[in-house]
């Protein structure tokens, strides 16, 4: 099933609750929330406070992207705010099989997200404990950048690999993902889409997302 993942780092802030539920009424299925600490990424955007904030207002899981230096240190708080999926940069993880353990045994899903330039090879010995890989297909830190093309070899290859070890993870894909870039995205075999700009740009929430969905659902149809 393709599931639309809406970042609320392009939301308006000063209206979350009401961007967030037009989005989910346009069919967005998960909230993507973005954490950056100025440290791993330039830039700094918010944290267990805001993931706190956001639970009581909707139904949908919350999927928060850890961009921050030593992630482990915080799985709690994400945990106690509410947080149903973490994901957690390899490059940061110097024990990554004991952080995506900590993850679960908070009870929430873990998840393993790689850089652009990061190898997939460097996941293999995970990729069993993980519900899904998040494939970065812009540099993080920032919204509205331009979808890296070669983020279509890199789906197609986790599809692959799922295939061959005999796996069910879900394949996620952030940055760049727009009403241009979705429809190969989803024909390469990714089922989570992360999408920001596209869905909340020129306060039009809602009409973004169905157009969105309605491009990603008829690139999933030609696949079958
Ligand atoms: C970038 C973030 C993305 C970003 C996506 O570091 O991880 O989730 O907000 O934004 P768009 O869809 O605008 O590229
Ligand atoms: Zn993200």
């Amino acid at each position: 099933m393709i599931e639309l993942a809406f970042s609320i780092l392009a939301a308006d802030f000063a209206h979350l609750a009401d961007e967030i539920a037009l989005a989910t009424s346009a069919g967005g299925t998960i909230v993507h929330v973005d954490v950056m600490d100025g440290h791993f990424v330039p830039n700094i955007t918010f944290g267990p406070p805001v993931v706190k904030a956001i639970r009581p207002i909707t139904q949908l899981p919350l999927d928060c992207h850890l961009m921050i230096e030593d992630p482990d240190k915080f799985i709690p708080d994400f945990a106690a705010a509410g947080a149903d999926m973490v994901c957690v940069h390899v490059e940061v993880c110097r024990h990554l099989n004991r952080t995506l353990q900590l993850i679960a045994d908070h009870g929430m899903k873990p998840a393993v997200v790689l850089n652009p330039a990061t190898p997939i090879e460097h996941l293999i010995e995970v990729l069993p404990m993980v519900h899904h890989v998040l494939v970065m297909s812009v540099n993080p830190g920032f919204g509205g950048q331009k979808f890296l093309p070669r983020s279509i070899d890199r789906i197609q290859h986790l599809v692959h690999l799922r295939q061959k070890m005999g796996l069910d993870y879900r394949i996620e894909v952030d940055g760049g993902v727009g009403h241009d870039t979705v429809a190969s995205v989803v024909k390469a075999g990714a089922d989570m889409l992360v999408a920001g700009s596209a869905i909340f740009e020129k306060g039009k929430t809602a009409e973004n997302a169905q157009a969105f969905l309605k491009i990603a659902r008829e690139a999933a149809l030609s696949n079958a």
